[in-house]
């Protein structure tokens, strides 16, 4: 999966000749799984049509404050288009708008639109090649670079003026390529290894029958993409569950029962950075597994059960500079008994659920988590969708990581 799936992507297009690939720019980012809006300077409608992009990208393409020929002549709203996008890319950025943009000129909708938006921008310059290296280009490259936009550099070869040398516009795919690098390596995860636990155990009595609990799992794949999402490389080991996840950082190890868990997070650990174990796993297994499926008998029966191992517990004596966070969930003493655990099993932090939150638990798409760290600290959050939720316990983790 790329960086840019789900990603809402401006695409910014000024007047050169290059505005013709920008089809095929539209194209890729689409098939990424982006969602694409695109923004023209009037010039640029002479190199490559409105409709054409419209077509490809899914969505109206506008290049005016408002749209003459649209009877209603509806605005078109820049801070809106600037506050909806993820990223900015101006493919083909001349040097007549680079200048404007190092200069804060805003005489039309995508110059309006830039100024507007807060995401990070990327330029694809394009001109011929003594405007490339003319100082007042450079220096409107420089200025656009210290205000933070990204350039992409332009590329050698053959230019429409017949000319060759530097000044084409990097060809589409390499963009792509350029965008996808510069965001992985900014990711505040990027280059850090993740174990997570997930899901329940199933501890067998016979063949056919076993001791489970109602975990889902959606907390801890939820969790799992977070951190994908920021970079990391999750190893995702998870006990029977119906989840799915569909991401490249994810290495996914299904495991059934607590041994099982328990084997699989110990030839991780040693390798990762950050564990976090969200798995709701039996304390207690029994302690013969027949062999044959047990036979209805009229007496009653009588299972005894054996403690597992506890996975949290053994990990935090190993541990070294792992970044240790485990899950707490209570129905009484919340915060005490929560911080006993992070005491007792030499946490870095402890996420705790009460079942006394509605919405928070098991079965539930949301949930409602206090995160305790080392020192006794607590941050308490409101009810959230998983989703949410996974993303600031990882918000949390990288702040703490860092500090
Ligand atoms: N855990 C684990 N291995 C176990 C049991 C629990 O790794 N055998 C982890 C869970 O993944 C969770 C944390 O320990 O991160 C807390 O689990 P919980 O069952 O709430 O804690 P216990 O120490 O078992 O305490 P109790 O059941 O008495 O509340």
């Amino acid at each position: 999966m790329s960086v840019l799936s789900g990603k809402k992507i401006l695409l910014g297009i000024t007047a050169g000749i290059a505005a013709y690939k920008t089809a095929s720019l539209v194209r890729l980012f689409i098939k990424l799984d982006a969602e694409v809006k695109v923004v023209m300077t009037p010039a640029s409608k002479d190199f490559i049509t409105p409709l054409t992009l419209s077509t490809l990208s899914k969505n109206p393409v506008h290049s005016t404050f408002y749209d003459k020929e649209d009877e209603n002549e509806l605005w078109n709203n820049h801070v809106d288009l600037g506050l909806w996008a993820d990223y900015m890319v101006i493919a083909p950025a001349t040097a007549n708008t680079m200048s404007k943009m190092a200069n804060g000129t805003c005489d039309n909708l995508l110059l309006a639109t830039y100024l507007s938006s807060k995401c990070p921008v990327y330029l694809a310059p394009a001109m011929d090649l003594d405007m490339y290296i003319h100082p007042s280009t450079k220096k409107s490259l420089d200025k656009l670079k210290s205000f933070g936009n990204t350039i992409i550099p332009a590329t050698s070869g053959e230019l429409a003026s017949g000319l060759v040398g530097e000044g084409r516009m990097a060809e589409p795919e390499d963009i792509v390529a350029f965008i996808e690098n510069d965001i992985l390596s900014k990711l505040p995860l990027k280059g850090k290894k993740l174990l997570l636990t997930a899901g329940p155990t199933y501890e067998a009595i016979d063949p056919v029958r076993f001791i489970g609990n109602h975990s889902s799992g959606k907390m801890g794949f939820a969790i799992a993409k977070a951190a994908a999402n920021l970079g990391a490389e999750v190893y995702l080991i998870s006990g029977p569950s119906n989840q799915k996840i569909n991401h490249s950082f994810v290495k996914r190890i299904d495991v059934v029962s607590a041994e099982d868990m328990y084997v699989a997070a110990h030839s991780y650990f040693n390798d990762v950075d950050i564990a976090i174990l969200s798995a709701a796993v039996a304390d207690y297994k029994p302690n013969n597994v027949a062999s044959q499926k047990i036979k209805k008998k009229d007496s009653s029966l009588q299972i005894e059960l054996a403690p597992t191992k506890d996975i949290l517990a053994s990990l935090g004596k190993i541990k070294k500079d792992q970044f240790l966070v485990g899950f707490a969930l209570e129905t009484n003493n919340e915060l005490e008994n929560a911080k006993g655990k992070l005491k007792r099993k030499k946490l870095d932090a402890i996420v705790l659920n009460s079942l006394q939150d509605k919405g928070a638990g098991f079965a539930t798409d949301t949930n409602k988590i206090t995160i305790i760290d080392k020192d006794l600290r607590e941050k308490s959050f409101e009810l959230k969708s998983k989703v949410e939720v996974a993303k600031d316990i990882i918000n949390e983790i990288v702040k703490k990581i860092n500090a």
